[in-house]
């Protein structure tokens, strides 16, 4: 095992997907294969593991296009994994997010898993495909589909096309992709100077994390070493309803911006309002050098910059006050839009799906993922708010408030309808290349 000082992350084994950055302008794939015949499943993994790049290499061995492989549960199960290395991965991970939810860690979402027939079979899971443009992107996939569709037990039940704008807007329109965490040892740095890197272990398997200790390491090590959890989410977005939202409470177009603003504590362009609390600055918002670089304590305890009950400063209160340690609950996290977008000002709804692929990344489901969408988006007892949700992601119902501190008197938005609806998600392992090896060469 590593010690704490100086840890050097082993790159060469952990898959490019964990930890690399994804482009803008970006397209990507999500496709969901269920595994029914081990040996075709392990001959899956051989073909697959030589296409995975590592984060070590600049290159993929895929071309012009990046491969990343996570197995659910259900899949280790249908590869043959043993059962005491079934029982070594992380609770959460082994129930899976459906009954996660169910067993009412976050009580107020009933996601379904991805994809119907997913349900009940052997789940191996997703190969992510991201390169520039999406015609090079569908010949990547169908060279894919030539290497698993001659594989007697392999299907494709579900894929998700998804892309990422040059601006990186999401479908409410917010500039998405700015905050990432600095992590010791990856070389690769964060978008908050003001951020002490975190511990390799909060994000990697094998690792000394925050609290000190290692993360529980699947057995056998070779399985779990360099290993990372991850979740995949498909959130709808009601983005007719958000803007019609925003139009009725607001006192005219610039009120609607910072109303909006107030709501995720960024200006659409990207700013914090940290930084610009009174009016956008999209300069500010394009710049990576600076749209990160702010803390909340010194300045803004009150949250009369940033509300304290405003989308990020939930997901990461940085250095505000709160109960806990906001750095046992960061988090890798990406967003990529899927659906075609709604035209600007369109406030009917058009019936079309749309909306972000939301993935997270950690060693740690339970106090990272599920906390922070527990007890961060969908409670506000963390910030004496009661069960004042998230205004943007929270399951709120109609009912639901949003306060926006203010002198010499704050303002309440009142009504709040859910504006993001879970179409499915599962938790998912991604292996270190080693490991997907290693399970490629299961012999029993
Ligand atoms: C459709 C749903 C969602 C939308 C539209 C959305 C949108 C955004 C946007 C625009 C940002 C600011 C850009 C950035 O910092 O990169 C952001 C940041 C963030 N979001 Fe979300 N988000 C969604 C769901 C979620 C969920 C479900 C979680 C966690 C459970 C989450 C966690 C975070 C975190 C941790 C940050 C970074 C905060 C920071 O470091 O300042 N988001 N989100």
């Amino acid at each position: 095992m590593h010690e704490a000082a100086n840890v050097m992350l082993e790159l060469d084994d952990i898959q490019s997907g964990v930890l690399r950055p994804r482009p803008a302008p970006y397209a990507a794939i999500y496709v969901l294969l269920r595994i029914d015949d081990r040996t075709a499943g392990r001959e899956l993994l051989r073909r697959a593991s030589a296409v995975v790049a590592s984060a070590a290499n600049p290159t993929s061995p895929a071309g012009d296009a990046w491969v990343s492989v996570a197995l659910t549960f259900q899949g280790l199960k249908a590869l043959g994994v043993p059962q005491d290395s079934l029982v070594s991965f992380a609770w959460e991970f082994q129930q899976g997010m459906a009954a996660r939810a169910r067993a009412g860690r976050h009580r107020r979402e009933q996601p379904r898993t991805l994809g119907k027939a997913a349900r009940d079979a052997g789940r191996p899971r997703r190969a992510h495909r991201a390169s520039p443009d999406a015609p090079r992107l569908e010949a990547v996939l169908e060279r894919a589909r030539k290497a698993y569709q001659e594989l007697p037990g392999i299907t494709a039940i579900w894929r998700q096309d998804c892309y990422a704008l040059p601006t990186e807007t999401e479908a409410f329109g917010f500039r998405d992709g700015i905050s990432h965490p600095a992590i010791e040892g990856s070389g690769m740095p964060g978008t908050n100077p003001g951020e002490q890197p975190l511990k390799a272990g909060e994000f990697v398997l094998g690792y000394r994390d925050e609290l000190g200790g290692f993360p529980p390491l699947p057995r056998p090590e070779v399985l779990g070493r360099n290993g990372t959890y991850v979740v995949f989410r498909k959130l709808h977005q009601r983005v007719a309803e958000f803007r019609r939202y925003l139009k009725a409470y607001s006192k005219g177009l610039e009120d609607e911006e910072l109303m909006a603003a107030k709501m995720m504590g960024r200006w659409r362009s990207g700013a914090p309002l940290a930084l610009c609390p009174l009016r956008d600055d999209p300069a500010l918002g394009a710049d990576p050098r600076r749209n990160n670089n702010f803390l909340y304590a010194a300045d803004d305890a009150l949250g009369y910059k940033t509300p304290v009950g405003s989308h990020i400063r939930r997901t990461n209160p940085r250095d505000a006050a709160v109960p806990g340690v906001v750095r046992l609950h960061r988090m890798i996290r990406r967003g990529t839009a899927y659906g075609p977008p709604l035209p600007e000002g369109v406030l009917e709804d058009d019936g079309a799906d749309r909306g972000l692929m939301f993935a997270f990344v950690g060693a740690h489901l339970g106090r990272q993922f599920e906390f922070v969408q527990s007890e961060w988006v969908n409670s506000g007892t963390f910030i004496g708010a009661g069960d004042v949700k998230d205004p943007i992601v929270g399951s709120n119902d109609g009912a639901s408030s949003f306060t926006i501190p203010r002198r010499p008197v704050r303002r309440r938005l009142q009504g709040l309808p859910r504006f993001v609806v879970t179409r499915g998600g599962e938790y998912g392992f991604m292996p270190g290349l080693r490991a997907l090896r290693w399970l490629a060469d299961l012999a029993m």
